[in-house]
């Protein structure tokens, strides 16, 4: 008798097992119960029939309750309709321990109960195959940049500098001084990229948008590559080939939870490198010639990014943007000094931003002009001048959301379910 996971239960085809979980759901008639196992790994239907088991087994399987945990033995059986490609006989069945009056029926519940009940909803199969997909997210753009030479590097949460505007910081005090929760990563790495040359941080950032929408959170993670010597081209033709290979990994290591969430998998196989290129100059053009009325020098809502996204069959850069709608450390374009070498990157099918990116100012005089126009407290920001005193070349970097690129992917319609704890305008708990 062997121990395994549902996962690999292909390497057991015909052999008694032992599997170690929960009974997540269940139906029965008088002779045969079907059992919804589920051990972290994935789900499994079990088949109890009445006269091939001991009497108290199937009295067991038919009265046992739902989120109990229990330890089940059964054969392993081939079964081409399920999603994990298997079925157990059971042959026997052991509670663990109870589970009372579960909250989370099959009947339907609002979305306001599920996240109420986050705790427990993960447990459920759409939520387990989404957070599934996020792991290998995760994974994916680890081994894509350490397999470049990247460096991983800690950025600090608690900073007393701002870089994506000051009208959307969590402020706390810092022993009587003024503290930020981090919005990103970003200036730290800048040092780091001129220490280490590739380095990238992955980490949480906190925003205090007071905007209730389907893109964003109050807390979400960010993956934040910063490479010296790279320009605005290289650095763009970085993002396409890690994103073509986080669809590559996710396409891969995940058939089972994309079918789990009736993914169209067709439209993430045409995620190949190169991506598409328009200026901001010709998304505008475009969005006039689609009917909106959108003036240049504005920034870009869900629905114009939508409809830009919308021409192309693959993400799309938008580059070149109003120096005024952008942060204040990108380069201009020396052609047209309005404008600056940055892009967004805009995912497929409605998804909107996924990726911010620029070359950064490299010269100390201009960095500072722009620091002052901006607002912000110089004193605060002389370590990062210094950055540009010491040796400072161009360079560039770019933030991938984790959790925009997890519901694109997953090709659900709403962040929250792509984190495991959302933190959101009216949501702190659980
Ligand atoms: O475009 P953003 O603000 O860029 C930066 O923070 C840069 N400092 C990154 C860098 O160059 N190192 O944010 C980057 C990405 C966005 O493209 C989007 O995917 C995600 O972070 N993002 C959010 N995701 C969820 N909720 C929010 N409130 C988000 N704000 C940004
Ligand atoms: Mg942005």
């Amino acid at each position: 008798m062997t121990d395994t996971t549902i996962r690999n239960l292909k390497y057991h085809q015909d052999s008694e097992v032992t599997l170690k979980g929960w009974l997540h759901n269940k139906r029965s008639s008088g002779k045969i119960a079907f059992l919804q196992l589920r051990d972290g790994t994935g789900f499994v239907q079990g088949v109890a029939v009445k006269n091939e088991l001991p009497e108290e087994v199937f009295r067991l399987c038919k009265d046992i309750t739902q989120e109990t945990s229990v330890i089940v033995k059964g054969i392993v059986r081939r079964d081409e309709r399920a999603p994990s490609g298997f079925e157990i006989s059971v042959t026997d069945l052991k509670a663990v321990s109870p589970s009372e009056e579960y909250p989370i029926t099959k009947k339907e519940h609002g979305i306001e109960f599920l996240m109420d009940h986050r705790h427990l909803w993960m447990r459920h199969k759409r939520q387990h195959a989404i957070l599934t997909i996020r792991a290998r997210i995760n994974r994916a753009i680890r081994e894509f940049l350490d397999g470049e030479g990247f460096i991983l590097i800690e950025t600090p949460i608690i900073t007393a500098n701002s870089c994506e505007g000051t009208t959307n910081l969590f402020e706390l005090d810092y022993f009587e001084q003024k503290a930020y929760l981090s919005q990103t990563g970003q200036l730290y790495n800048e040092a780091a990229a001129l220490a280490f040359g590739k380095v990238y941080s992955f980490g949480p950032t906190f925003r205090a948008e007071k905007s209730k929408t389907r893109r964003h959170l109050n807390e979400f993670w960010m993956i934040e590559p910063e490479m010296a010597y790279f320009d605005h081209q290289a650095n763009m033709e970085l993002q396409e080939r890690l994103i073509e290979y986080i669809v590559g990994s996710v396409l891969e290591n995940c058939a089972m939870e994309l079918k789990t969430l009736n993914r169209d998998t067709g439209r993430l196989e045409m995620v190949k490198a190169p991506f598409p290129r328009i200026t901001y100059h010709q998304a505008v053009e475009m969005l006039k010639e689609g009917g909106f009325d959108f003036e240049w020098g504005g920034d870009f809502g869900a629905p114009d990014e939508t409809f830009i996204a919308e021409q192309f069959d693959r993400p799309v850069f938008v580059e070149k943007f109003p120096a005024k709608i952008k942060a204040f450390y990108m380069e201009p374009d020396p052609e047209n000094p309005e404008v600056v070498l940055g892009a967004d990157l805009l995912a497929p099918e409605g998804y909107g931003e996924i990726i911010g990116g620029s070359q950064r100012i490299h010269d100390y005089d201009l960095l500072l002009k722009k620091i002052e126009e901006e607002g912000l407290p110089v004193e605060d920001y002389m370590w990062y001048l210094d950055l540009r005193k010491y040796g400072s070349v161009p360079h560039s970097g770019f933030g991938l959301g984790l959790e925009r690129t997890v519901a694109w992917l997953c090709g659900i319609d709403h962040i929250r379910e792509t984190i495991p704890f959302a933190r959101m305008l009216n949501r702190i708990t659980p």
